[in-house]
């Protein structure tokens, strides 16, 4: 996760520029750099590692032009080096841009194969080499950046300015945030309200595929098919210290929203992109060794380790032990010493946790975490950590944890399956690019909440919910019954779809809504099977599938339609629609979805 900015001012800009990015050094800083206009001519200055480094650097060659793009680095295609540093450019345009540019490799062999000459190892240089191209054609910047976008894939946003153009800077969306302010004569773009605190308060925030053209004297902006757009300008409260909520009403609204980012930027920490392979940093345990894992967590958490048993036992071909911390702890399990336990935590402090991780470590386990908050108790106690990163999860209901605890745990399991030479190379890569799709997949989920904001009216009337799924998704309807219980307080139950008949199934009649994770995969027709079973008693099904409503082969209640993915990544994609049912239902019941009754955000407590 990187973080750009952006100012067309009124007075030399690359001071406030610096300071801008000071504020978004939360989302990375291996290098950073800035770009201006002056005169109608591009410069810029870069350095690797902290901003300090870049603020010695213009103060010994000073920019003065009163337009200018910034840009803090968190690599992730090529080394954190000053050359690879943002903001790149050629002698016409300067970019900078945060997230991943999926097909980054054809665009390579593209622009190659045209004479391009190539001096960086980004995907980003890339994109600037696409613009200079389209206005060497003749076609002024904001076609020049029309035509780029619709040739990348991807989840990311990026910012340009423009040789020739002291009053003009573009900006576009698809998947990380943007925020546009209004200045007095002045405007301004970045990652988030935070980094234009200094500035102003009035934002507004760019949507997916949006795109902006902002001059002095306003903005006008355009939607992915071109058509002019407005969106609300709002005051912002975002200060130097407080998480602000963006443009949503709620910090669990705006985390499920920061899913595609952070999930990329977790990701990016453990894949190789250009080599399509998972790079463990800092893994002191040696994964060939490991032949069995014990894996303990709690609440949804616990959910994410259940996924990743499934993952550690089909990839890797190793078996697990699995349960949550309050039992594990006191359950004296035998463990094989030296065998590897494994504890997954957004808070790192959750007691119950914690005590489990202290049983293995008394057994002679080997202890790694996942963790969200690097500097608490079960990272310092652990020998290894593999951090998701999340960012600040102010929503007691946990969402853009949950899933990067997911990525990274896939990570894991594809790296130890490689390492104990269960997959092959070509099997890793296969992984890798399904992971590499989850943002994008995750970006167009997120576009559209009608249907779950009309669920919601149904749901909210409901005593009981039930939730099904089989084999990688059971897990995941565990986790959607969880996120509907602790935020809008309705009993809902998680089961294994093949359990239904034995017992469930008692429940069901035209009262109870039962939600069903149902992705083609190897399982879907015994799951569509279930679903059959319950309509026949009048049960009324919510059906979430990659196929269509007609798939289901029975009349459902509502019919929820998601991207068509690799079966490995569904329950990053499968959770999304488990917290938006969740999320709009707590919405319309009115109940507190930030801070729900009787819960903690981390319970330190037995
Ligand atoms: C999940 O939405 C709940 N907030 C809760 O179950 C949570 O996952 C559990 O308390 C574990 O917290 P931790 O990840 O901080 O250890």
């Amino acid at each position: 996760m990187c973080g750009i900015v952006g100012i067309l001012g009124t007075e030399p800009v690359a001071g406030r520029l610096v300071e801008a990015l000071k504020r978004l050094e939360y989302r990375g800083y291996d290098s950073a750099g800035v770009a201006t206009v002056e005169n109608g001519s591009l410069d810029r200055r870069r350095a690797e590692g902290k901003l300090h480094n870049l603020e010695e650097r213009l103060a010994s060659e000073p920019l003065t032009g009163r337009l200018g793009i910034g840009h803090t680095r968190w690599a992730t295609h090529g080394a954190p080096t000053e050359t690879n540093a943002h903001p790149h450019m050629t002698d016409r345009v300067s970019v900078v841009h945060n997230g991943i540019i999926e097909n980054f490799k054809e665009l390579r062999a593209e622009l190659l194969a045209q004479g391009v000459t190539l001096s960086t190892d980004t995907d980003t240089e890339l994109i600037v080499h696409l613009v200079t191209r389209e206005l060497e054609q003749g076609h002024d910047p904001a076609v020049a950046v029309q035509h780029t976008l619709r040739r990348l894939e991807g989840a990311f946003a990026v910012a340009f300015i423009f040789r020739n153009y002291d009053d003009l800077m573009i900006a576009a969306r698809e998947g990380s945030p943007l925020a546009i302010g209004f200045g007095d004569g002045e405007m301004y773009l970045g990652s988030d309200a935070i980094a234009l605190a200094p500035f102003t308060d009035t934002i507004c925030y760019l949507e997916d595929g949006d795109w902006a053209v902002l001059t002095r004297n306003g903005l006008a902006i355009r939607d992915r098919n071109g058509q002019p757009v407005e969106r609300p300008v709002q005051k912002s409260v975002a200060s130097a210290l407080l998480v602000d909520k963006g443009n949503h009403r709620h910090f669990m609204a705006k985390e499920i929203h920061e899913q595609p980012e952070v999930v990329a930027h977790t990701l990016a920490n453990y894949i190789d992109f250009a080599e399509s392979r998972v790079l463990l940093p800092d893994m002191p345990i040696d994964l060939a060794s490991v032949d069995r894992i014990s894996i303990s967590a709690c609440g949804t958490a616990y959910y994410a380790g259940l996924v990743a048993k499934y993952w550690f036992e089909r990839l890797a071909r190793v078996p697990v032990e699995i349960d949550v911390a309050s039992e594990f702890r006191y359950r004296e399990i035998p463990l094989q010493p030296g065998s590897l336990a494994l504890f997954i935590s957004q808070s790192g402090e959750t007691a119950d946790t914690l005590a489990a991780m202290r049983y293995c470590q008394s057994q002679d386990q080997r202890i790694a975490s996942i963790v969200n908050v690097r500097e608490s108790s079960i990272a310092r106690e652990s020998d290894a950590v593999l951090p998701t990163l999340a960012g600040p999860e102010i929503g007691v209901a946990s969402t853009k944890a949950f899933t990067c605890q997911l990525a990274v745990l896939a990570c894991l399991a594809v790296a130890m399956a490689r390492a104990r030479g269960k997959i092959d190379g070509q099997k890793e890569a296969e992984l890798v690019s399904a992971l590499t799709e989850v943002p994008r997949h995750m970006s167009a989920i997120l576009r559209d909440e009608a249907i779950y904001d009309s669920l919601s009216h149904t749901l909210s009337k409901a005593k009981d919910v039930l939730y099904l799924g089989r084999g990688i998704n059971y897990p995941v309807a565990l986790e959607g019954a969880l996120k509907l219980k602790e935020i809008s307080y309705i009993h809902a139950e998680g089961y294994a779809a093949g359990e239904l008949k034995h017992g469930p199934i008692a429940l069901i009649d035209e009262t109870v809504p039962v939600v069903v994770v149902a992705p083609q995969d190897e399982m879907f027709e015994k799951v569509v099977s279930n679903v059959q079973e319950v309509a026949a008693r009048g049960g009324q099904v919510v059906f979430i599938s990659d196929g269509s409503q007609s798939a289901a082969g029975c009349d459902v209640m509502t019919a929820i339609q998601l991207p068509q993915t690799h079966p490995f990544t569904t329950p990053l994609i499968y959770a999304l629609p488990m917290q938006l049912i969740a999320y709009h239902t707590a919405v319309f019941m009115g109940t507190d979805v930030d801070q729900p009754r009787n819960l903690a955000k981390s319970v330190t407590v037995e």
